[in-house]
């Protein structure tokens, strides 16, 4: 069986700075993908949108040469948002949606994943003028979706966990406090996160990564997989269940593409793990072997276009961009990945870090 789909567009994944970036930009292009949007969780951050860098901030101009100038001029699409961090001023955010520059901000609960260090509590920014400011100039805010700063028992339990309590006690505060803000959640994992977004207005989008499609918990832990590791860590099967019916369902259009692909040259350390699965090269291979866990026949119309909707359209149609007119093939036919050796390290892949071949491969 045969795929031949239009290029797709990621809509969130981690390129970082440095030796690297050149290798894991060239891993997005040979995997047909057509744009990306790149977070700003760098070392130091991308937190001020134009002027030169400092040792606390780098810009979103001085990152999209980088990028531009390491390969990521091919594509039709580059989006850098702004981390939000207590340096956020509103005239940053009226002044850099003005510049063209400015397209998105990011969300992250301090502390709460990798260099999220600099992130500021959401319950300071509800009903005040950043988010405001987001709203004026049609912004969109990705959501990092979890309460931060939970005793470990609240952080995942059987019953509760730090996304569901997110979803349940501060998205909808979010929502009311910002009646026209552009939001996407971001790799949600959980079925109270795929329910909010569902029942949410359309102004309200999500970005599911291939491993929260494919894996539950019970895989990371068996065998304690760590290339398996990444926040919001993989939940449980019910949950995986909601994220599959979201997806996949026929005519969706708030579900996309965002394979959250965090390359980590090393995850495992003495004293704990860095989060991040690595799907650069392999990411429409593993969606559409999620795709076939949930039961969509590819081979048939309606299975291709739901395929299509999720990977390559919606996310385009939410940004507000043309979907690309460019194509590129999947195929039906197994095939192993390789670890991808960069100037700054290796970084294994997801499939291989599982021991696991894909059951797709690119054309
Ligand atoms: O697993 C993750 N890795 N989740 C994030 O939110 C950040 C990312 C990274 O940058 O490594
Ligand atoms: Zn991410």
């Amino acid at each position: 069986m045969q795929l031949d789909l239009p290029k797709w567009f990621d809509l969130h994944t981690h390129f970082r700075q440095g030796p690297a970036v050149p290798a894991y930009i060239q891993a997005h292009i040979d995997m047909g993908c057509a744009g990306v949007l790149a977070m700003p969780n760098t070392k130091p951050p991308i937190a001020r949108v134009t002027g030169e860098p400092d040792a606390e901030s780098w810009t979103i101009e001085r990152y999209l040469n980088e990028l531009k100038a390491n390969g990521a001029d091919v594509f039709e699409q580059v989006i850098v948002p702004l981390y939000l961090t207590r340096n956020t001023t509103p005239a940053m955010i009226a002044d850099g949606a003005e510049s063209g520059l400015l397209r998105a901000c990011k969300y992250y609960p301090p502390h709460g994943t990798t260099n999220s260090e600099h992130g500021v509590p959401m319950k300071e920014f509800l009903d005040g003028d950043i988010l405001r400011a987001m709203e004026e100039n049609n912004l969109v805010l990705c959501i990092h979706g979890e309460q931060h700063a939970l005793p470990g028992e609240d952080y995942l339990a059987a019953n509760r966990n730090a996304e569901a309590i997110f979803y349940r006690e501060t998205m909808p505060r979010l929502l009311e406090a910002h009646p026209n803000l552009r939001i996407v959640c971001e790799h949600i994992t959980t079925a109270e996160a795929a329910r909010f977004v569902r029942k949410a207005p359309d102004r309200v989008g999500a970005t599911i990564t291939p491993q929260h499609l494919l894996y539950t918990l019970g895989h990371l832990i068996q065998g304690l997989k760590y290339h398996l590791y990444c926040l919001p860590v993989v939940k449980f099967d019910d949950d995986r269940d909601f994220l599959r019916d979201a997806a996949t369902s026929a005519g969706q259009s708030k579900f996309f593409a965002g394979t959250d692909s965090a390359p980590h040259t090393t995850k495992a350390t003495e004293c704990g793990c860095a989060a991040g699965c690595f799907t650069g090269g392999c990411a429409p291979q593993l969606y559409a072997m999620a795709f076939e866990e949930s039961r969509i026949d590819l081979s048939s119309k309606s299975g291709r276009e739901s395929f299509e909707r999720f990977l390559c359209l919606n996310g385009p149609a939410f940004y507000g961009f043309p979907a690309s007119t460019e194509r590129f093939g999947l195929e039906r036919s197994p095939c192993k990945t390789e670890v991808l050796e960069t100037a700054d390290g290796n970084v294994t892949p997801l499939p291989s870090g599982l021991n696991l071949d894909l059951t797709w491969s690119l054309r």
